[in-house]
């Protein structure tokens, strides 16, 4: 390649497009991991993160990586070789969960759902009386794959009944819907920047309650993955401020730029314009026969996930919209691949221009 690639609209399923004054903040100099400066403006990452969590907890920090990094990081760093791992799932995300578990050496036991629906509380309880005490349950919060929000603190209270931790996915809520860790009492939760939290892709935002924590390092857990052991990290992120890795700087310049972003908009409002924009588009989907997958109870504002419409060619149709408008959305994933399209009204670019503009386009390449 010889350039630069071409700009985009990014109503996929992630990332999401960045606003100017975010990609601004990213291109301003780096400075060096251990500046007292760089500190500073890490606690104030922090600080706003707790925010965004609803959480108190000390330890919620812009890890390294993408949601990815921070599913590992917090799965690795509750589960030992043989640990009982029970896994809610209705979709791709939670069945990555629960394969990453296995891998990291877990015994998992997976709670699935209907792709589309939520699942029942009772069926995690149900799994809870018949095994072994799991150390951990999880679950995923907005499931990306399917567009169907989960309600969570059901989930964490019967966990905790059974003695297990609560881990949440909150890769496709943070910053697009309410999330509230400490209200639904959940002990460990990851996300990521690049969806609705309005910056480009590279950090992972986690948070652990202080007693999570604690039991963790009791445990001597992670025993194998140096690279996302927390206490090693909170030896870095607090003091003494022992370097760790190189962290990504200009990730959390724009982290930075995309919080304060967030605050001066004001978090209801933040959540109000994505219902507004996932709203305005599902009504104009709707003109064209096009209707959403997860009931409207359950249907995530910042991930819509559609049926495609008969006769319609799936990726004909995305690729020109990517061609000829610069415009990207995403295809269906796992059982639904070729089933379903998943347009993102995420972050920055979860707005009414932006949805016009993408109907608009899409209306050209239906009736092409
Ligand atoms: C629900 C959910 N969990 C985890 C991930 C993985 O995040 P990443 O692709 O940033 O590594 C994604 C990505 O789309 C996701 O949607």
């Amino acid at each position: 390649m010889t350039r630069l690639p071409s700009p985009r609209l990014l109503m996929g399923p992630g990332p999401s497009s960045v606003s100017p004054a975010v990609l601004a903040a990213m291109s301003e100099p780096p400075i060096g991991y251990l500046d007292p400066e760089l500190f500073e403006l890490l606690e104030g990452i922090r600080a706003g993160l707790r925010i965004l969590f609803e959480t108190k907890s000390r330890f919620t920090v812009p890890l390294t990586g993408t949601g990815m990094a921070g599913m590992e990081a917090c799965i690795a760093n509750c589960v030992g070789q043989g640990d009982r791992v029970v896994v809610v799932s209705a979709g791709y995300f939670g069945d990555r969960i629960a394969e990453l578990a296995g891998r990291l050496g877990a015994n998992v036991d997976v709670v699935r759902g209907e792709w589309g629906k939520a699942v029942e509380t009772s069926a995690l309880r149900t799994d809870l009386e018949r095994g072994s005490p799991p150390v951990l349950v999880a679950a995923v919060h907005a499931e990306t794959s399917t567009g169907v929000r989960q309600d969570l603190a059901p989930f964490a209270a019967v966990a905790h009944e059974y003695g297990a931790l609560f881990l949440a996915d909150m890769v496709t809520s943070l910053g697009g819907i309410p999330v509230d860790v400490d209200g639904w009492d959940i002990d460990i939760a990851y996300s990521a920047v690049q969806k609705c939290v309005g910056a480009p892709p590279g950090l992972a935002p986690v948070t652990v309650t202080d007693a999570v924590l604690e039991s963790m390092h009791q445990r001597g857990l992670p025993h194998a993955n140096w690279y996302v052991d927390f206490k090693l990290l909170g030896a870095y992120y607090d003091s003494p401020h022992t370097y760790h890795h190189t962290v990504p700087v200009n990730n959390y310049y724009a982290l930075f730029a995309a919080l304060g972003e967030a605050f001066e908009e004001g978090l209801d409002e933040r959540f109000k314009r994505h219902q507004t924009a996932s709203n305005a588009l599902i009504a104009g989907l709707r003109e064209f026969g096009i209707e959403p997958l997860a009931p409207e109870a359950i249907r995530l504002p910042t991930l819509n996930a559609v049926a495609l419409p008969p006769g319609v060619d799936d990726l004909l149709v995305r690729n020109n919209l990517l061609s000829h408008h610069g415009i990207e959305i995403g295809g269906g994933i796992g059982k639904l691949k070729g089933k379903i399209w998943r347009i993102g009204t995420m972050g920055f670019a979860a707005d009414m221009k932006n949805v016009e503009r993408l109907l608009a386009a899409l209306k050209t390449e239906l009736y092409r």
